[in-house]
Formats: C-alpha cells, sequence, structure tokens
C-alpha cells in the first residue's frame, strides 16, 4: 500500500465508532515494531514525527522508511508530522510528500491560531494532506515544547465549532485534562466537555497525552468522539527499559544487533495493548 493521509482513516474510525492509534516513531525500530504489529492485528496505524524527530532521523530517511514500511504492509499507514508550529517548514515538509500535518499554533490567541491555520489547510489542499490542530493547550512535555501547567487550558465548545468552521481543518486535537509524558497523579479527564465538543462537530476529534491514562477512560473518550490517540512515553519507556536490562546483563555488549531487540520486544507488547484499547483491532480492510 502506499503512504496515506490521515483524512481516510479517520472518517471510517469516526463512522466505526473506534479510534487510530498514533504513535510517535523516531527510527527504523520504532517504525518496524509499530507497523509489524499493527499488520499483525489488521489494524490502520499513524506513525506521528515531532519536529524533533525529523531533525534527528532525517526527513528524507523518515519519509523512506514510512514508505518502505508501506509497500511491506498490506494495512493503511498514514505519515503524520506532530506539533509543528514553524508554518514554514511544514509548507516544505508538505512539498516533500508528507501527507498528513499538524499545525500546533496553540499557543496563540483565537484569531491569530485560525489565521495561521487557515493559512496551513489552503496549502495542504494543493497536495492532499491532512491537517490537524490544537485548540486549547496541554501542559507537560512533549520532545522540545514544554508548557508549564499554569500555561495550560481546556477546549472551549463553542470556539471549537467556530473554530473547526472558519479554517476548515480535518481534524481538531482537544485538550479535556490529559498532559504530554507522565501524570503525577491520575488524571481526570473532563468528558462532560468533550461531549459537548463532540455535539457541536461531525470533525474527527484527537487525544493527546494518551500515555499513562487509564484504559477505561481512554475507552470512554472514544465513545464520545475521540478517533485518533496519540501515545509517545510509553513507547520510549519500553524501548529504553528492554535495552537497559539487556546491558545490564550483558555489560559487554556492544552489537546493536543483539541490544536492540530486546527494547524492540517491550515496545511490541505496549503497541499491542494500544491498539487493542482503540478498538481497531481487524479494521484494516476499512479504508484503501
Ligand atoms: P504522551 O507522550 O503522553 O503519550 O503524548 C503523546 C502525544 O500526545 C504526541 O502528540
Amino acid at each position: 500500500m502506499i503512504l496515506i493521509n490521515t483524512k481516510q482513516l479517520l472518517k471510517a474510525a469516526r463512522a466505526g465508532r473506534y479510534a487510530v492509534p498514533a504513535f510517535n516513531i523516531h527510527n527504523l525500530e520504532t517504525i518496524q515494531v509499530v507497523v509489524e504489529t499493527a499488520a499483525e492485528l489488521k489494524s490502520p496505524v499513524i506513525l506521528a514525527a515531532t519536529p524533533g524527530t525529523v531533525k534527528y532521523a532525517g526527513p528524507e530517511y523518515l519519509l523512506a522508511m514510512a514508505q518502505a514500511a508501506s509497500k511491506r504492509c498490506q494495512i493503511p499507514i498514514a505519515l503524520h508530522l506532530d506539533h509543528f508550529e514553524a508554518p514554514q517548514r511544514l509548507k516544505e515538509l508538505m512539498a516533500m510528500g508528507y501527507p498528513s500535518v499538524m499545525i500546533d499554533a496553540s499557543h496563540s490567541p483565537l484569531a491569530e491560531n485560525i489565521a495561521t491555520v487557515k493559512d496551513i489547510v489552503a496549502f495542504a489542499r494543493q497536495y492532499d494532506v491532512s491537517v490537524e490542530a490544537e485548540l486549547g493547550r496541554l501542559g507537560g512535555q512533549e520532545d522540545d515544547l514544554v508548557v508549564d501547567e499554569k500555561d495550560a487550558f481546556l477546549t472551549d465548545p463553542a470556539e471549537a465549532e467556530e473554530f473547526v468552521s472558519q479554517t476548515g481543518v480535518d481534524s481538531l486535537a482537544v485538550a479535556i485534562g490529559t498532559a504530554h509524558g507522565l501524570y503525577k497523579a491520575e488524571p481526570k479527564l473532563d468528558f462532560q466537555r468533550l461531549e459537548a465538543i463532540n455535539q457541536r462537530l461531525d470533525t474527527p476529534l484527537v487525544l493527546h497525552g494518551a500515555s499513562g491514562v487509564p484504559e477505561a477512560d481512554v475507552k470512554k473518550t472514544i465513545t464520545l468522539g475521540i478517533t485518533k490517540v496519540n501515545i509517545a512515553t510509553e513507547l520510549k519507556i519500553a524501548f529504553a527499559d528492554g535495552l537497559k536490562e539487556y546491558l545490564a546483563a550483558n555489560p559487554g555488549a556492544n552489537d546493536p544487533r543483539h541490544y536492540m531487540p530486546p527494547g524492540m520486544q517491550q515496545m511490541q507488547q505496549v503497541v499491542a495493548d494500544k491498539i487493542r484499547m482503540c478498538g481497531s483491532v481487524g479494521k484494516a480492510g476499512g479504508c484503501t
């Protein structure tokens, strides 16, 4: 299959009342684990890359690896740019062939956020690229993006309606009490707010900061309109744990073909669990 944008995937998910998991990938090994596990479970999947990842891996390598993965596996795979704040950089990457993007102008006042997103949506249409934007602001840390708790705020349902109608955005990331990274205490999600947003919109809604959120809570958000669930931190921890355990037990090890697989095995378990949580097992036949 070819690499696709997230538009069709999320539309099918909304109609089928499940979510498509979006895993933040960083290198060949994370892409392999995410894609091969999704293929085994016949789940559509989204590979997400932050600005830090694009810089780390190199945009050409990253795109080529995702394309190779999508050729190998018979499931719909989207490649998505996550939390990009620089419109010009996003435009360059769309022109290069990246099929799905998030423009994050959630730090700006509403009118400015709308203007930035509108500009990206207009550009994206030329390339059939799907666009996600964020309204409200999540706290926590995602790569180099750090948002202090005092600067975080939840999405207002009426503003969400205005935002979507003015920007024409394809999916909307909402702030309902989750945060990026690990939680100090169990997060309290504002389900009523999510329900109110969902009642006003037909647009697929996105849950950021899903690592560490109890499975039952994520499942409930999916019944209330969430169709894309973002997972980064839990995957990073699993990878690092596998490597650390192996290297502690084998201090003389120096071959990546030996010390990477234990990390990959631990990630595989996380990916499978999250796919099951999203209810996307067996949904790969839904889109082409
Ligand atoms: P976590 O790191 O909390 O899983 O958040 C991932 C995310 O929302 C990526 O955009």
